[in-house]
């Protein structure tokens, strides 16, 4: 694939702190930014509404070629002109997301939504395969892990501070469910890239695992400036 841009790929599982790094290092470079599991989420969203099951893989996946979803640039989803931002993060969402996300031509549709936010100066793209998948030559790759405990207590900690009432034991089952299904599947499933760079982050800050990061960035791409 010849890339019309940079890329820096930064994959693992729920609660790896992958986002934030993510984000935050578009940000710093300016660059643009694409997560891709809020495309999943919105199919999973979608799919829920309208009672298609993953027993239907084709009606999934015309769902997801055809789903008139847009970002507006600030952070915020957007489906049929509604803001879906906040419907979306829900746990709820999360597993309807990793469920259609197992069926191949969910997949398969969203390749091409994926591929098309390439663009200069650059793109952090954050998932679960964007090294391994959607951009095998990407510059820079990237490989987040954490105890599934540590992220489940990050996940607790945001919730809370939202109001929301959860429970620490229910978080920790779902998170280990979901990451059963994301590393089993037979299409795309979670695994570190080749040549990644792998940050187990369970005894690090956020701030630790960016200069990491960061350093592997900077020595990958001497020439880049940064804001
Ligand atoms: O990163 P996230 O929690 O928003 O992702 C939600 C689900 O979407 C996750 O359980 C698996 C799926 N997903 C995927 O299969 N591939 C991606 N590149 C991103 C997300």
């Amino acid at each position: 694939m010849n890339s019309p841009a940079p890329i820096i790929t930064i994959d693992g599982p729920s609660g790896s702190g992958k986002g934030t790094i993510a984000k935050r290092l578009a940000d710093r470079l300016g660059w643009h930014f694409l997560d891709s599991g809020a495309l999943y989420r919105v199919v999973g969203l979608l799919a829920e509404q309208r009672g298609i099951t993953p027993d239907s893989p084709g009606m999934l996946g015309d769902l997801a070629r055809t789903m008139p979803l847009r970002f507006d640039g600030e952070g915020r989803v957007l489906l049929d002109g509604e803001d879906v931002s906040d419907a979306i993060r829900t746990e709820k969402a999360g597993n309807a997301a990793s469920k259609v996300a197992a069926v191949p031509q969910v997949r398969e549709a969203l390749v091409i939504w994926q591929r098309s936010y390439v663009k200069p100066p650059g793109l952090v793209a954050d998932g679960r395969d964007m090294g391994s998948v959607i951009f095998p030559g990407a510059e820079v790759k990237i490989f987040l892990t954490a105890s599934a405990e540590e992220r489940a207590a990050r996940r607790y900690k945001q919730l809370k501070e939202k109001g929301l009432d959860v429970r620490l034991a229910s978080l920790t089952a779902e998170i280990r469910e979901r990451d059963e299904r994301d590393r089993n599947r037979s299409v795309a499933p979670l695994v570190a890239p080749a040549a990644a760079l792998e940050v187990e982050s369970t005894n690090m800050s956020i701030d630790e695992v960016f200069d990491r990061v960061l350093d592997r960035v900077k020595d990958a791409l001497p020439n880049l400036t940064w804001n």
